[in-house]
């Protein structure tokens, strides 16, 4: 027998009942502008100093507010076509540029101009990690962080890359070569945001590809991941959610996030200038598993999974592209704001710490890196 809720709210009739709003009288509609500030405040158009702080949607306010999101991985590969057709016709993304050694790709929800380029090379590997941030004044802001850090920094002019304005770059402890970037083209999502493709009968699965949603995050290798998280920490603004540490103490590996998620940047114990691998996102487990289906229809190879991290409590699978790139999906986790305390793991349990479900990492999980 259930709880009896007596009279049931007529909820598509609610301006004859008590509004919600305290103090607000019954039949009053609370009405915001669609383009009005967070909580409801009073806006004021004719307001500079207002328009200067909220700005318009999809543009970022003046002041520095640092690192948005990891923007675009550049990596090498040493058959274009291949990589081409695995990144399209697996993976579901799209094309938006061609050069003559170089395609430019993105996901089907992001609006930039790209987050995944392949540029061919000798050597499977990674050119540049390039993060977004808020305003240009971020550029310079972060630019005097870094000199002084005593690393030299590189203009790149625009023009001088495809889809984007003037950017930042310099090395970082570990031999990565970073970018940083305010002014992306927008070139939009495609149609799939409102419309997401239903299942068809010709399809072997309700998704013939992954099509994941965006890029979600990346790890990178170091030789001292110690000094690498400080630098990310002290001289870019990032957030350590999680750290794992070794019998004395010593950093094996941290994530690091500016997106208020488990992670945009982890750093891992390998050698310097190691890609570890990307990872894109999906929006829940069914996502993950379907993915598993494609991969396996598609005869991709695995590494591990599916199966759920410790460490971000996210839901994975990792599996290489054709030419040995490990690539990632990942879901879940939690939503740690910047009051979040670290979550700290010990050698004894990376087990669980990095694949929950086994309690073990393999061999090929810690050793292999493009
Ligand atoms: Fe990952």
């Amino acid at each position: 027998m259930g709880a009896n809720y007596g009279h049931m709210v007529d909820v598509n009739d609610v301006t004859e009942h008590a509004d919600l709003a305290e103090g607000t009288p019954a039949g009053t509609r609370r009405e915001f502008a669609p383009d009005a500030p967070p909580d409801g405040a009073r806006f004021d158009p004719s307001d500079t100093r207002q328009a200067h702080a909220y700005g318009e949607r999809g543009k970022m306010p003046r002041r520095p507010q640092g690192i948005l999101r990891l923007g675009h991985v550049d990596t090498t590969v040493t058959d274009l076509d291949l990589a081409s057709a695995y990144y399209t016709g697996v993976m579901g993304m799209e094309i938006t540029a061609r050069t003559e050694d170089s395609v430019y790709l993105k996901c089907w929800d992001e609006e930039d101009h790209h987050s995944l380029r392949l540029r061919y090379a000798p050597r499977q590997g990674m050119d540049l990690m390039s993060f977004k941030v808020h305003h240009e004044d971020d550029l310079a802001d972060l630019e005097n962080k870094v000199t002084r850090y005593g690393f030299p920094v590189e203009r790149i002019s625009k023009g001088e890359t495809l889809g984007q304005g003037e950017s930042v770059r310099f090395a970082t402890p570990s031999g990565h070569l970073m970018e940083l970037v305010a002014d992306v083209e927008k070139v939009g999502a495609s149609g799939r945001r409102r419309t997401p493709d239903p299942a068809t009968d010709d399809q072997p699965f309700p998704r013939d590809k992954i099509c994941p949603p965006r890029l979600d995050h990346m790890l990178i290798n170091a030789e001292e991941v110690g000094e690498s998280t400080q630098f990310f920490m002290d001289v870019l603004g990032f957030r350590m959610t999680e750290q794992l540490l070794d019998g004395n103490g010593h950093q094996l590996g941290s994530w690091l996030e500016r997106s208020n998620s488990p992670h945009d940047l982890a750093i891992v114990h390998g050698p310097n200038g190691g890609l570890h691998h990307f990872a894109f996102w999906l929006d829940d487990w069914d996502d993950v598993r379907d993915a598993a289906d494609v991969l396996a229809y598609n005869g991709i190879q695995l590494d591990v999974g599916p199966t759920r991290h410790g460490i971000t409590r996210g839901s994975t699978i990792y599996f290489f592209d054709p030419l040995g790139t490990r690539n990632e999906v990942f879901t879940g986790g939690y939503r740690p704001d910047p009051d979040f305390p670290t979550l700290t793991w010990t050698e004894d349990n990376i087990g669980r710490a990095i694949f929950y479900y086994e309690g073990q990492v393999n061999e090929r999980f810690m050793r292999v890196h493009t």
